[in-house]
């Protein structure tokens, strides 16, 4: 008998995307539906918890049904319904799961809580058909820095994370200094271009004690107090030079830390994930770094790297071959540790 495809409907809510993607066997994308709010937070320079969640509700069941209809399906025809339950904004953490148990209960169709890191990191096993566990993925997005080995599907060993603020977080509070405005990652990222990423030494953060950890917070203060030393002294800034100079300052780290630990864990494996994991510099560096150290390099596209569905219903296939079932109490967790169920 030939084994059937397993689909799951993936949901994700947790910050400022509603998505949802329905996923065959894991790894064949059926359709991905993302609804950014991007357009509305950009006029408070940042994410309102309580305006994501209003706006969680009224594109949720929309997004879904949008999901369903571009891969050609129905609810009768999915296996699992996937969907983010943490770490995220409460409120709208709450909109995706709450979506999730009604169809799964209206449906009978099983429920696959998962954590949006583990999501991330799943976008990896999307485009690269051959990637498989164990390996090392550097995870950067808005909330998380996270040095993560994935020993097997499912089972994660946190070896470094951010003391303060998360790669993403730093991109942003730089693109405001700078008047970019938000998301700032993106921004950055093209306004270094022209920028001289030579031009100003920044720091770059080592902790003594713990090889992977990173902290941001000292650079962003050193832009800052640039910034503050030109504005004192009558001085104009070039925008790109200190654009391309923090970028540097931020990738040479997350480089350095990830290939070290490639290395001294003995993985010939390497992938990056999350929002940021979509920036240039960051994919070219790591690249030729990853080339001159015989390691094999993983990224997924862009579309992939920032919230999306399609990486929950990647992360729920491999929660749904293990077993992983979630009863009519699953609920919002906020502060989600990776790998608790
Ligand atoms: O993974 P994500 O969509 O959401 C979280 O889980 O946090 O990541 C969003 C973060 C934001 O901080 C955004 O500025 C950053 O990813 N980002 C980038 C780029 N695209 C998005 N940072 C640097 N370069 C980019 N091209
Ligand atoms: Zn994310």
């Amino acid at each position: 008998m030939e084994k059937k495809d397993i689909l799951i409907l993936g949901i994700e809510s947790s910050c400022d995307e509603t998505a949802a993607a329905v996923v065959k066997n894991g790894r064949e994308v059926l359709s991905n539906v993302i609804s950014s709010q991007i357009e509305l937070h950009k006029l408070y320079g940042g994410v309102v918890p309580e305006i994501a969640s209003r706006k969680h509700i009224e594109k949720i069941n929309q997004v879904v049904e949008e999901a369903l209809k571009d891969a050609d399906v129905t609810l009768d025809d999915l296996d699992a319904i996937g969907v983010t339950y943490g770490p995220g904004l409460v409120g709208a953490l709450l909109v995706g799961v709450s979506a999730a148990k009604a169809i799964s209960y209206a449906k009978k169709i099983p429920l696959v809580g998962v954590h949006h890191i583990e999501g991330h990191i799943s976008a990896n096993y999307i485009e690269n058909k051959d990637l498989e566990p164990p390996f090392v993925c550097l995870v950067v997005s808005g909330g998380h820095t996270h040095l993560v080995i994935v020993r097997d599907y499912g089972k994660y060993e946190i070896i470094g994370k951010t003391r303060d603020d998360a790669a993403g977080e730093a991109y942003d509070k730089v693109a405001r200094a700078i008047g970019l405005g938000y998301p700032g990652g993106p921004k950055i990222d093209k306004l270094s271009k022209e920028g001289n990423p030579d031009a100003i030494k920044f720091p770059r953060a080592k902790m003594e004690d713990a090889p992977y950890d990173f902290s941001f917070s000292g650079l962003k203060s050193a832009v800052l107090n640039y910034l503050n030393a030109a504005k004192m002294k009558g001085e104009t800034v070039n925008d790109a030079d200190l654009a391309a100079s923090f970028q540097k300052a931020v990738c040479d780290v997350l480089v350095e830390h990830a290939v070290r630990a490639a290395k001294e864990y003995g993985f010939d494996k390497l992938a990056i994930a999350g929002g940021v994991a979509s920036n240039s510099t960051l994919r070219a560096s790591m690249e030729k770094a990853c080339a001159e150290n015989q390691i094999q390099f993983y990224h997924p596209s862009p579309v992939f790297c920032t919230d999306n569905a399609a990486m929950i219903g990647a992360a729920a296939y491999y929660e749904f071959l293990a077993g992983t079932r979630h009863g009519w109490d699953l609920n919002a967790v906020p502060n989600l540790k990776l790998g608790e169920r």
